[in-house]
């Protein structure tokens, strides 16, 4: 065994966001596999003598199954000596990047993992949206929206998420958020509660819908809004309007 794999977290898109360790690992690696949310800004920092393999995965296009990567690192590890494993955001974050990890290590390859901002941290910040202002929330709640939680990993509870923490933020939960919506209200949300979906965080691209548990679902459906996407349900998302002057300025040494 030669090689050694990196776990490498890509952040959410914007390249000034990817970390220092992670861009030289770029820069040095003779292979890497990289996801579909991988923003190509992130992709060009790749040497361009590397073998860049995409594994992309999203909804409804899964290129390669979880074990035919694992197969395909540990394969390349015996004969490269940089293997970067580039994920989305930080990659133990909904990332299943503990998950590729275990077999690694159960394969007998050294692994390092090199966290990445997550998006459910860096989207809400782009727009204007601190988690945790003290004014409005004292904890959040990370939480997967996705349509096959309970099938692959613990169901979530809702009721337990409504009621134990101000901020709540929703990774994958577009496609399934009139499931969640009327969860949240069951479980004692006000209506009012402030929503805020944040589509492609940090890129150029990134759009923003704002509105309430009572009024989203009607406004993602006459906007066609789409993933992928970052909810956050609670009053910081107020703050926003307090925060807008002073977004998106370009950076004081441009
Ligand atoms: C499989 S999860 C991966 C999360 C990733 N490991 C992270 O830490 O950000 C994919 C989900 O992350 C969220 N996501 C990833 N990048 C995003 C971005 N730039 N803007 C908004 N949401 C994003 C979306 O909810 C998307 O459906």
């Amino acid at each position: 065994m030669t090689g050694k794999v990196y776990l490498v977290g890509a952040g959410p898109g914007d390249p000034g966001l990817m970390t220092l360790k992670g861009k030289t690992l770029l820069e040095c690696a003779d292979v890497v596999v990289y996801d579909a949310l991988v923003s190509p800004a992130v992709l060009g920092m790749i040497n361009p003598k590397a073998e860049a393999i995409n594994a992309g995965k999203r909804r409804s296009a899964h290129s390669m199954s979880q074990a035919t990567i694992t197969t395909l690192l540990a394969e390349k590890a015996q004969t490269a000596a940089v293997i970067v494993r580039l994920k989305g955001g930080d990659p133990f974050i909904f990332g299943r990047g503990g998950e590729e990890m275990m077999a690694l290590v159960a394969a007998g390859i050294e692994v390092e993992v090199v966290p990445g901002i997550t998006s459910g941290v860096a989207a809400p910040a782009y727009a204007g949206i601190p988690l945790t202002h003290r004014d409005y929330s004292s904890s959040v709640t990370f939480v997967t929206g996705h349509e096959s939680a309970g099938k692959y990993r613990p169901q979530v509870n809702w009721r337990a998420v409504a009621q134990g923490s101000e901020t709540i933020v929703i990774y994958m939960g577009i496609h399934n958020l009139g499931r969640i919506v009327p969860e949240l209200i069951a479980a004692g949300l006000p209506d009012t509660t402030p929503v805020a979906l944040i589509r492609w965080g940090t890129r150029a691209e990134q759009e923003e819908l704002i509105g309430s548990l009572a009024t989203i679902l009607e406004q993602v459906e006459a906007t066609e809004f789409k993933a992928p996407a970052i909810a956050v349900i609670g009053k910081v998302v107020e703050v926003r309007s307090h925060l807008i002057p002073g977004l998106a300025a370009p950076l004081a040494c441009d």
